[in-house]
């Protein structure tokens, strides 16, 4: 997508900045549920995770395309809500989901709750006695094959509470980036059958599933198919749709020459922008084709040169990248735009961490470069 970039307008505000492009966003929806669909072997609907990426001009867009949305606090439900989203297509759930993000969520009739623990549950069955609603109530599930010690219930505990009272109206699972093989996502599978042999959900229950999917464009993964009899299957998504979606640009502040083999380029931007480095978390850095260009947005062949990219936090751990393919005359005033940046970008770092400079964010609808910076979660 950044090929064809007009840098020199996006460059014209000398800050760092993120752009997102619809088209790929669109496509990429429609390639996950392909892909889904081969796993499973049915039709899935997909929820969208918007702690991934909660720039509202995406959220936007995903409603449009017919995807539910899935938050994970009072804050997110309360702006899902204001960005208009049907609450029907609201999905709560996570370790952060409060009373109070339980009784809005029950109040507002919001699709599904899932609650991360069977204490969680039961006090949501309690407050959904006393009100009117429609919402269904889940509780998640975590093996203790799946990495994460903190999260869901283990089936003995489920089957040891739930067993035989079909009180369930769905079950959560979120498989996760460490643990996503086919071995793996196939005894998960069977462990849920069994939990469906005894009659721990109603007649109706939904399997809401998160694999863990990374970005696609990147990782090349061999999606595989799983056996199972589940009829109502909800995806939970992130990366794979947001990740390749988005590209981040940023002036270069210097280059050293600290050692033959490789230079150390300070970018103005850097971690404070970003939930982690720019690395692959399963199979350590990867390169990333990015582009670059000089002062005048004209774009600058890239060589055999070598850099460790630094963010300007001037923190031990700022270092974006420590093997980056860049021009052979890369210098102060040039600028490097990395793709797949959509995903855990602005909105995850911690962007107001001693008042470094902010970057814009633009959106690509097709015809126009838009200024859709996201300010926080109180405007829109
Ligand atoms: C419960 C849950 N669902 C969905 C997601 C989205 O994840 P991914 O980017 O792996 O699709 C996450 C991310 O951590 C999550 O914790």
């Amino acid at each position: 997508m950044i090929k064809n970039i007009p840098f020199k307008n996006l460059i014209s505000n000398q800050r760092p900045f993120f752009l997102y492009d619809e088209k790929k966003l669109i496509s990429n929806i429609a390639h996950v549920r392909k892909v889904m669909k081969n796993m499973l072997n049915i039709d899935v609907s997909l929820a969208f995770s918007l702690k991934t990426q909660p720039n509202y001009k995406i959220i936007q867009t995903i409603n449009q395309h017919n995807v539910s949305l899935d938050v994970s606090s009072l804050n997110e439900l309360n702006y899902a809500l204001a960005l208009g989203f049907d609450p029907e297509r609201i999905f709560v759930g996570g370790v952060g989901v409060t009373e109070s993000a339980i009784a809005l969520s029950l109040e507002t009739n919001v699709g599904g709750l899932h609650l991360n623990s069977i204490d969680g549950f039961e006090c949501a069955f309690r407050i959904k006695k006393k009100v009117t609603s429609n919402t269904s109530l889940s509780v998640r599930f975590h093996p203790n094959y799946l990495k994460g010690t903190k999260l869901g219930e283990t089936k003995e505990a489920l089957l040891a509470r739930f067993a035989r009272s079909k009180i369930l109206d769905g079950l959560h699972v979120y498989v996760g980036r460490e643990s996503f093989e086919q071995n793996t996502v196939q005894q998960l599978f069977s462990d849920i059958e069994e939990m469906v042999a005894e009659n721990l959900f109603s007649d109706s229950w939904t399997l809401y599933f998160g694999p863990g999917l990374p970005d696609l464009d990147q990782s090349k993964l061999e999606i595989f198919k799983i056996n199972h009899r589940i009829k109502d299957i909800k995806i939970e998504v992130g990366r794979s749709i947001a990740s390749s979606c988005g590209c981040y640009g940023a002036p270069i502040l210097s280059v050293k020459n600290f050692s033959a083999e490789k230079k150390t380029v300070i970018i103005d931007g850097g971690l404070q922008h970003f939930g982690s480095p720019w690395v692959n978390l399963r199979h350590g850095p990867i390169q990333m084709n990015a582009v670059f260009c000089n002062a005048k947005g004209k774009q600058k062949k890239v060589s055999n040169a070598s850099a460790a990219i630094y963010g300007s936090l001037c923190l031990w751990h700022d270092c974006l990248h420590p093997n980056f393919s860049v021009p052979e005359d890369i210098q102060r005033g040039d600028w490097i735009l990395v793709p797949h940046m959509g995903a855990y970008g602005l909105t995850a770092g911690v962007p107001l961490f001693i008042g470094e400079t902010l970057p814009l964010e633009f959106y690509y609808d097709g015809k126009r470069y838009i200024d859709v910076t996201h300010h926080n979660f109180g405007t829109i």
